[in-house]
């Protein structure tokens, strides 16, 4: 009997903490002495390492990033009865913390190649409202959203642009520019599954006006102005100081961490391509693979690969995620439905469908990738993705 092979998870987050132990258990115990376990120190070191790290001026932790987007759009006065531009096609905090502000999101529609916002649709409907309030991008997987034209309206209209790079530290656009560059402010998650995860809830803006930036460190503690006396409504969302801490240990690691993501990125892509999948905008056709790549990001761009996702024909997906599955492969959908289709957005969905977000939704699949991957498993997942796909073709081929 042959041994079943060991499963590929979507991740492998023991083995990044096998190795940090020593680090992180050291620090906890510099924290246990001193006896203080919200912001300090630790924030502040892991602060000014962000901004560095995003070329910015500022940076204000706290406690995820949905509270990260909730300081940002607060901070910029977005409230009942305001606008936000938003893609469709994200995590559902990306427009729930539009709509918990009494805000209404205006969806728009993302590019087929890159899953990002589609600048030319999103300029039109930010045409159709002359007040629109903010602009909301998302840097979906880890790949900088370009914002084109959509961007000299907002700085002509002076409509802010708040950026959700939850998933994309690290990242510069198609200009080399890091994130943010466009932005007011740019909003970031810890999530521990993240590229760089904290060991539980953890977030941040940055930004490089320094008045934002303090208004939003009130605002994350409940708007208090000095000792006692609290100027606004904010929330508690101060960051843990060991989070902080584990995030300044890991952020050491980040770059080793993207280099092996974006090795393992290249090699599914290239053997991939060998195998006969499409490139971003070809059709699927009877006869090829039903399998699309996503639009490469040549240099200067830096895409950190939060997700490596491929496009399966709509009719093939359910059948391949079973099949993975079965080998022990582990993979998932990002999304599965558009944010204008989910139960808790419907009152915001546009009367037209949006065409791509709901056939992203049909067709994505993200695959195992992790900085500890290896040649050995890419290789094992895109043989298993290719010979589930590739068998009715080989039937097609026989009868004909
Ligand atoms: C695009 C996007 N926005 C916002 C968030 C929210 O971040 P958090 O889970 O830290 O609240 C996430 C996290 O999954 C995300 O992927």
């Amino acid at each position: 009997m042959t041994a079943s092979p060991d499963p590929i998870p979507m991740q492998d987050l023991a083995i990044q903490h096998d190795a940090l132990e020593p680090a992180l258990l050291a620090g906890l115990a510099k924290l246990l002495a001193s006896g203080r376990f919200v912001l300090g120190d630790p924030v502040r070191a892991f602060e000014s390492e962000l901004a560095r790290l995003c070329h910015t001026e500022h940076a204000v932790g706290c406690n995820s990033g949905t509270d990260a987007l909730w300081l940002a759009l607060r901070a910029l006065d977005v409230g009942p009865g305001d606008v936000v531009l938003c893609p469709a096609f994200s995590f559902f905090a990306s427009a729930a913390t539009i709509v918990r502000l009494g805000a209404r999101p205006l969806f728009c529609d993302i590019r087929p190649d890159t899953l990002n916002l589609d600048p030319e649709d999103a300029l039109a409907r930010a045409r159709s409202i002359p007040r629109l309030k903010a602009v909301l991008s998302v840097d979906l997987f880890g790949r900088l959203c370009e914002l084109d034209a959509l961007a000299d309206e907002c700085r002509a209209r002076e409509i802010p642009i708040v950026e959700d790079a939850a998933q994309s530290v690290g990242a510069r656009d198609a200009s080399g520019r890091p994130l943010g560059a466009q932005a007011r402010i740019a909003c970031l998650s810890f999530y521990p599954t993240k590229n760089l995860g904290a060991l539980g809830d953890a977030g941040a803006i940055v930004t490089a006006d320094a008045a934002l930036a303090s208004r939003i460190a009130r605002l994350r503690a409940h708007g208090e102005s000095e000792p006692g006396v609290y100027t606004e409504l904010g929330i508690n969302s101060r960051l843990d100081s060991f989070q902080a801490l584990a995030l300044s240990i890991k952020l050491a690691h980040l770059e080793e961490w993207t280099r092996a993501r974006r090795e393992w990125a290249a090699r599914y892509d290239a053997l991939f391509r060998e195998r006969g999948a499409l490139g971003a905008l070809e059709p699927f056709e009877p006869d090829r693979l039903p399998l699309r790549l996503l639009a490469p990001a040549p240099a200067p761009a830096f895409h950190t690969y939060h997700r490596y996702v491929v496009r399966v024909d709509a009719g093939r997906r359910a059948g391949l995620i079973d099949a993975l599955r079965r080998q022990g492969i582990a993979c998932e959908v990002y999304y599965a439905r558009g944010l204008h289709q989910q139960p808790a957005l419907a009152a915001h969905a546009p009367a037209l469908p949006l065409v791509e977000v709901e056939r992203a939704a049909r067709e994505c699949l993200a695959l195992p990738l992790y900085p500890e991957l290896g040649s050995a498993r890419v290789e094992r997942v895109v043989d298993a993705v290719v010979s589930h796909l590739e068998r009715p073709l080989a039937a097609n081929r026989r009868a004909t």
